[in-house]
């Protein structure tokens, strides 16, 4: 079977009850049919509830932006796999970069959130990236490198199959500074060459995302890069236009290019 095209909407400290329900009302309205892509909302945990019953009979996806390695207990702030898995969530985030660099997630937690995940059963989408300093040291393909070495230790090559991966520059993130293709087709090759290592064994088919400032104005040029299997959408995804633009102008370039 053919690889669906992954796109995420990450909507962050975004949107309450009543903004979701309009939200979803509009966007089924609009767009239900979307053979060719794989469509992932990420709200934020207060919503994810009212999102299960607004994404039922949609062929949607429900994910979240966190979960915590523990079962239950004295965690004040944090939401566990199970409660997770209680809304319908089939995805979650982990690793995001202003979790890591707002909160201070370092890369041995993002691998205990990955561990957990993939034992309750929910599709990790781990995100690395490398900030503006990393870059300019040119140290890009080392830091992504290392963070899916620790982010992946102890993950079978069974269970990275089950993974998607997102690679979104910090520099590039709500700044509508894009990387260039060049930037983003050369992380994504490294990111797929470090994970085949990993792993030991193909990851031809392992699904990774970029995010960073795409939008409905330069997602065409980002849909011919090689090795970019979906995005990773923050800013963009907030408007029901903008993001059912980006998601149409994706179904068409697959359709055409078959
Ligand atoms: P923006 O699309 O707003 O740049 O955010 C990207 C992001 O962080 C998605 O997780």
């Amino acid at each position: 079977m053919k690889n669906k095209f992954y796109i995420a909407a990450n909507w962050k400290m975004n949107k309450t009850l009543k903004e979701c329900s309009e939200y979803m009302d509009y966007f089924t309205n609009l767009l239900l049919e979307i053979p060719e892509s794989k469509v992932i909302f990420c709200p934020p945990f207060s919503a994810l509830f009212t999102m299960k019953s607004l994404l039922e009979e949609t062929p949607y996806a429900l994910g979240a932006q966190n979960l915590f390695w523990e079962e239950s207990g004295a965690y004040t702030g944090e939401i566990s796999a199970e409660m997770l898995l209680s809304c319908s969530v089939t995805h979650v985030i982990v690793g995001h970069s202003e979790r890591r660099h707002l909160f201070g997630e370092t890369d041995r937690m993002v691998n205990k959130r990955v561990l957990k995940a993939l034992s309750s059963g929910l599709i990790p989408i781990l995100c690395i990236g490398e900030t503006i300093e990393q870059r300019n040291n040119n140290e890009t393909l080392a830091v992504l490198e290392n963070q899916l070495k620790i982010g992946l230790e102890s993950v079978s090559g069974e269970e990275i199959n089950k993974m998607i991966f997102a690679y979104e520059p910090v520099w590039a993130i709500g700044t509508g500074e894009r990387a260039t293709p060049d930037q983003i087709a050369e992380a994504h090759v490294s990111v797929r060459i470090s994970i085949t290592g990993i792993k030991m064994g193909n990851a031809d088919n392992i699904p990774i995302l970029y995010g960073g400032s795409v939008n409905s104005k330069n997602v065409s040029e980002l849909l011919k890069i090689k090795d970019v299997n979906g995005y990773l959408i923050g800013g963009a995804s907030l408007n029901a236009d903008e993001f059912i633009s980006i998601i149409q102008q994706t179904e068409n370039y697959i359709k055409e290019s078959e």
